[in-house]
C-alpha cells in the first residue's frame, strides 16, 4: 500500500509516515487537486517528532555541533528595507542554543523540529536574501514542493495561527493553560531551554507569522486569493493587557490567475434579517413593494420568508469569516499497546483520582488493554472537520475526468424567478464575472438565486466524469482532512511524521468507514 495506489485509483486513501519534504518527493507533478493543511505553529509546542535535517548538502556525512547563531546572516536589521529598521529593539545576540537543535559543521544543515527554529523569519522574501533556516524559509521550502505536486487549476488552503514572542507567549503559564489539552507545550519539562525573543521581535510581540508566510509565498509566485478568518470559540486566557484570541487565518493560494473554484458548493444561508427586509416579491416580479407577500400573484415569489425557505434559495456567496466551533477530540490512544478507544468505547478507560507528592489532586487513566498509565498520546490542535470540508467542496469538484483527473465544472443558471427579475437570457454566462457586483445591486430588490443544471468537463479527454479528485494534507495529524475528503467522495493522501498520529488517523478513518460507505451509497 502506498501513495501511488491512491494516485492510480487502486485505493481511496493513504497516510504515509515521514518527513514532509521526503514524502512529498514521492508524489508526481501536478497530481493533486486541493491541498488543505495546518502546519506546526511557531514556538508553540513540540510534536514529539524526531528532529529533521533541513538544508545543507544531502550527501554530507553530517557532523552535528551545538547550534550557534551564524554571524550576520539574519537578525541584523536590514537598513535598506523600509519598515525593517527596528527602533528600540534590543537585538538579540545571546541565543541559548536549543538542546534539540544542532548544526552541521561541514555543510551548515540544521537539525531540529519544524516550528522550533530560533528565528521566526529572516525576511528574505523582502530582501531577496533567504537564510534557508528560519521557520518561514522552511515552510516556504515545503510549500514550493506542494506547488510542484498541485495541479495548475488547484488550490492550496493553509490554516495558520499566530504566536506571541517569548513572555506572554510560548511556554508561559498562559499558553500552557490555553493549550493544555493539545499535547506537550514547549518548556513544560522538555529539553527546551527558556526562550528568548527572536531577533526583530520584542518580548510579548505578536509574531505576525501568518502574514509573513503569505508574503513569502507570494514572493515565490503563489497568488494569495483570500484571507479567511476562522472565528472559533475562544478559550479563556489570563491576558489582562490585550483581547483574547478567537481567530486563526485560512489563506487560499493558487498557482494561476484562473483555477477551479466551486462557489455553488459552499453557498451560505441568507441572513434571515436580510430576507425579511427584502420585499418579496418586488414590483419587478409582479407585486408591489410592501404588499402582502402571501397574495403574491402567479410568477412571483409570493409568500415572504416562508416561501423563500420553501423555495430553498441557493444562498449567498460564502463570506470570508467562517464561524466554526472546535470539535472535541473523541478518542484516547495508548502508544504502548497501540489501542484506540473511540466514542462510547472511551468509557473502558478508567480514571482514578490520587494525590501526588506535592499534595495536588491528579487523575490517572489506565489502559484497559495493557494496564499502562503513562503511554497516552496527547491531543494536538486538530481543526474541526467542517473546515477542510468547506475547502474541499470549493477546491475539488465532486466530478473529475477518469483519464486525466481534470475537474468537471458545474453549469449554473439563475432560478426562474431570479432570471425573470434580471430580465435576460443567461445561457451565455457573460454575466459571471460581474455576478458579485450584479448581486450587490439586485440585493436591494431580490436575492440572487442559482440552480445547478448540469456539469461539463474542463478537459478534452473522451470521459464520463467518473474519476475523483485527490486531496493532500502534508501535516495530516489526526487526519481530519482525510475524514472530510473521504466523506465527500474524494481521494486522500496524508503525510505525518509522528508514528502515533499515523496509526491514530488510520484507525479513525477505518472507524469512519461504515459511515463512509453509507455516504458513498447515498450519493
Ligand atoms: C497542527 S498539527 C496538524 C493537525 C491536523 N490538521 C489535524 O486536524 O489533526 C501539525 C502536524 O504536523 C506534524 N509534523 C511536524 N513536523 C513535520 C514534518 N517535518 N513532516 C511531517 N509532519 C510533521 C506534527 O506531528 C503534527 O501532527
Ligand atoms: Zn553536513
Ligand atoms: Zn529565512
Ligand atoms: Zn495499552
Ligand atoms: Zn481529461
Amino acid at each position: 500500500m502506498s501513495i501511488s495506489d491512491v494516485i492510480n485509483g487502486k485505493r481511496t486513501w493513504w497516510i504515509e509516515l515521514g518527513h514532509v519534504l521526503e514524502v512529498l518527493a514521492k508524489i508526481p507533478d501536478k497530481s493533486i487537486q486541493t491541498v488543505i493543511t495546518s502546519p506546526p505553529y511557531f514556538n508553540l509546542r513540540v510534536y514529539g517528532t524526531h528532529p529533521q535535517v533541513w538544508g545543507g548538502d544531502k550527501n554530507c556525512e553530517h557532523d552535528w555541533i551545538p547550534y550557534i547563531k551564524p554571524g550576520n546572516t539574519w537578525g541584523t536589521p536590514n537598513k535598506n528595507v523600509p519598515g525593517l529598521i527596528h527602533k528600540n529593539v534590543e537585538t538579540n545576540t545571546s541565543f541559548v542554543p536549543d538542546q534539540e537543535q544542532a548544526v552541521c559543521s561541514k555543510c551548515g544543515a540544521w537539525l531540529g523540529e519544524l516550528g522550533n527554529e530560533p528565528i521566526h523569519d529572516c525576511v528574505g522574501w523582502a530582501t531577496g536574501n533567504r537564510c534557508g533556516q528560519c521557520f518561514i524559509c522552511h515552510l516556504t521550502e515545503i510549500f514550493m514542493e506542494v506547488w510542484r505536486v498541485l495541479r495548475d487549476d488547484g488550490t492550496l488552503w493553509i490554516n495558520i495561527g499566530d504566536s506571541y514572542s517569548q513572555s506572554g507567549g510560548s511556554g508561559s503559564g498562559e499558553y500552557q493553560k490555553r493549550h493544555k489539552q493539545f499535547g506537550k507545550v514547549i518548556n513544560s519539562g522538555t529539553a527546551q531551554q527558556p526562550r528568548t525573543a527572536p531577533p526583530g521581535l520584542k518580548p510579548k510581540d505578536l509574531c505576525g507569522i501568518p502574514w509573513r508566510l503569505a508574503f513569502s509565498l507570494q514572493a515565490e509566485g503563489w497568488y494569495l486569493r483570500s484571507d479567511i478568518i476562522w472565528y472559533k470559540n475562544s478559550l479563556p486566557t489570563s491576558a489582562k493587557d490585550r483581547c483574547s484570541d478567537t481567530h486563526e487565518y485560512i489563506f487560499m493560494f493558487t498557482k494561476k490567475q484562473n483555477y477551479y473554484f466551486d462557489q455553488e458548493a459552499i453557498r451560505e444561508p441568507y441572513n434571515p434579517v436580510s430576507i425579511k427586509r427584502k420585499k418579496y416579491p418586488t414590483s419587478k416580479l409582479g407585486g408591489e413593494p410592501g404588499q402582502d407577500k402571501v397574495k403574491g400573484g402567479k410568477g412571483s415569489l409570493g409568500g415572504g420568508v416562508n416561501t423563500v425557505i420553501k423555495n430553498k434559495l441557493s444562498g449567498a456567496n460564502k463570506k470570508t469569516i467562517w464561524r466554526i466551533t472546535n470539535e472535541p477530540t473523541n478518542w484516547d490512544y495508548c502508544s504502548n499497546c497501540k489501542s484506540i478507544f473511540i466514542g462510547a468505547d472511551r468509557k473502558r478507560v478508567k480514571r482514578q483520582k490520587f494525590v501526588d507528592e506535592h499534595g495536588d489532586e491528579r487523575t490517572i487513566r489506565k489502559c484497559p488493554v495493557c494496564g499502562e498509565t503513562d503511554a497516552w498520546v496527547g491531543h494536538y490542535a486538530s481543526f474541526p472537520t467542517e473546515l477542510p470540508s468547506t475547502c474541499i467542496k470549493a477546491g475539488a469538484s465532486e466530478k473529475a475526468c477518469e483519464i486525466c483527473g481534470s475537474p468537471w465544472k458545474r453549469i449554473v443558471e439563475p432560478s426562474k424567478e431570479y432570471a425573470k427579475y434580471l430580465g435576460k437570457g443567461f445561457h451565455d454566462h457573460s454575466h459571471d464575472k460581474t455576478q458579485g457586483m450584479r448581486q450587490e445591486k439586485t440585493m436591494a430588490r431580490v436575492l440572487a438565486d442559482y440552480r445547478t443544471v448540469g456539469w461539463e468537463p474542463t478537459c478534452k479527454c473522451d470521459n464520463k466524469g467518473l474519476g475523483s479528485s485527490i486531496i493532500l494534507d502534508p501535516f495530516s495529524g489526526s487526519g481530519r482532512s482525510g475524514l472530510a475528503a473521504l466523506r465527500l467522495g474524494r481521494r486522500y493522501i496524508g503525510i505525518e511524521l509522528n508514528p502515533n498520529y499515523v496509526d491514530i488517523s488510520k484507525k479513525l478513518i477505518e472507524e469512519d468507514m461504515p459511515l463512509l460507505n453509507i455516504y458513498m451509497q447515498g450519493s
